[in-house]
């Protein structure tokens, strides 16, 4: 049979003395039974071992052992249980824990991207405080399972309160724990808004940084001089256009010069024209189909006697006055033609839509591309005066220059449109280059 004992009991027979040594040695006031487990000590089986005759105080002394076997019995299995539930909310910690650093380095993992200033304060520090508190509480556990083991091999027989006292204290940590994973949870759901509004404040960051950057290469690539510029009109089309931002006041007499640069045929377009309301066609330079270059006014029409689609800069002036309606036109310094009686006594109307590269059929819109303008355009300047020859060949010879007094030619009054395009020029510069 195998021997299965409870720990060894010593019982205080009679008399005063401590339980000493192994039972037999000089043992008349102390006996010491050793009882296998399960066995009724009621009716003892070993009849040699027992005391000799049986009193009250040995009735009483049997009746001790029995409970306290009882009690045993009982914390041992309050032992296991408590075991139990002390392994469950270790592993409760160590998923929590694995969790929390997981999360912590997937956040590492997302902020080591941010290389931008001005960042928020990384939130896995708050993960590795939840992770401190963690082991913390693990620490008070393994603390309470010592103490325990302690009161388990201290004779088996630690007190009620102690027992009391731990449960409640593991009942208390079992709630703190769901109370952590449930702040836990919370702290997750944070931590996604917040990598949200840091994304959204990156964002605004890089937004406010292309702004600079944009404004920065502007005033970079700003012209020398606000007239060194010229507009590119590279097709054919009915949406490539430039327009000037300032209309033009009520005038009797005008002169309006520009640099052209063109090879298109037949044909080089419309440089530009001059709508009103009631009266598209106010003021229209044209040069479209097979016919020769043409002045409009209030859609009166008459022939230049210029040609400048070589495919090199030339200068162009034309002079109008509504006295007979007297015209003038230069090409390059030199007067070729004059003319009269265009729209004689006609006022040029105010408040229209001066449009570069192409002919309106109603005021600044319904363009075709047939009459658009293809090549360069630069120094598009107006006066509500009819210039001197002088003033003009200065102008074309670069001897001087002049800027329009009713239209000047300034990139912040010249809007593009539709792929058109600004660029920079010194034409004076480039003329004498130009082949
Ligand atoms: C307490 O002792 C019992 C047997 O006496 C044993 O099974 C148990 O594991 C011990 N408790 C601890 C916490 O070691
Ligand atoms: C340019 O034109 C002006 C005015 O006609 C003239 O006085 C000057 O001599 C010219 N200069 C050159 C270099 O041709």
């Amino acid at each position: 049979m195998r021997a299965l004992f409870v720990p060894l009991l010593l019982i205080y027979a009679s008399g005063s003395g401590r339980a000493a040594g192994a039972s037999g040695t000089k043992g008349t006031r102390f006996v010491c039974t050793a009882v296998p487990a399960g066995t009724d000590l009621s009716c003892p089986v070993d009849t040699s071992s027992r005391v000799q005759g049986t009193s009250p105080q040995e009735e009483e002394l049997r009746n001790t052992v029995i409970q306290l076997r009882e009690t045993i019995l009982q914390q041992k299995e309050t032992i296991v249980s408590q075991q139990g539930t002390i392994k469950e909310l270790n592993s409760k910690l160590a998923r929590c824990e694995a969790d929390a650093r997981s999360r912590g380095s997937a956040r590492r993992k997302d902020y080591s991207k941010n290389t931008m200033g001005d960042l928020p304060r990384d939130p896995t520090e708050t993960v590795q405080q939840l992770g401190k508190t963690m082991q913390s509480l693990k620490d008070r556990l393994e603390n309470l399972e010592q103490q325990q083991l302690r009161a388990n091999t201290s004779g088996g027989m630690f007190p009620n309160e102690l027992r009391d006292l731990l449960k409640r204290r593991l009942t208390d940590l079992e709630s703190q724990l769901l109370t952590r994973v449930a702040e836990l949870e919370e702290e997750k759901s944070q931590l996604y808004s917040e990598t949200a509004t840091h994304r959204q404040r990156t964002e605004n960051t890089l937004s406010s940084l292309l702004e600079r950057i944009t404004e920065l290469e502007k005033s970079n690539n700003a012209f020398k001089s606000p007239e060194d510029f010229k507009v590119s009109l590279p097709l054919r089309t009915n949406y490539l256009y430039g327009r000037i931002k300032k209309s033009l006041p009520e005038m009797y007499a005008f002169t309006v010069c520009m640099w052209l640069k063109s090879s298109a045929s037949p044909g080089i377009g419309t440089p530009f024209s001059y709508g009103v309301p009631g009266q598209a066609n106010e003021i229209v330079l044209i040069e479209w189909g097979n016919s020769p270059m043409e002045l409009l006014v209030n859609d009166k029409v008459t022939q230049l006697p210029l040609s400048v689609s070589d495919g090199r800069w030339h200068h162009i002036c034309i002079t109008w006055t509504t006295r007979d309606g007297f015209w003038e036109a230069y090409q390059d310094g030199e007067r070729l033609g004059t003319g009269e009686n265009l729209a004689p006594w006609h006022p040029i109307k105010p408040g229209g839509v001066i449009i570069l590269g192409q002919e309106q059929d109603i005021v600044g819109g319904r363009f075709d591309a047939t009459q658009a303008f293809v090549g360069e355009l630069s120094h598009f300047n107006m006066w509500d005066r009819v210039l001197r020859p002088v003033d003009i060949s200065a102008m074309a010879n670069c001897s001087a220059y002049m800027p329009g007094n009713v239209v000047p030619w300034v990139d912040a009054n010249v809007e593009v449109f539709g792929g058109a395009t600004k660029a920079a020029l010194e034409i004076c510069e480039d003329r004498l280059f130009d082949s």
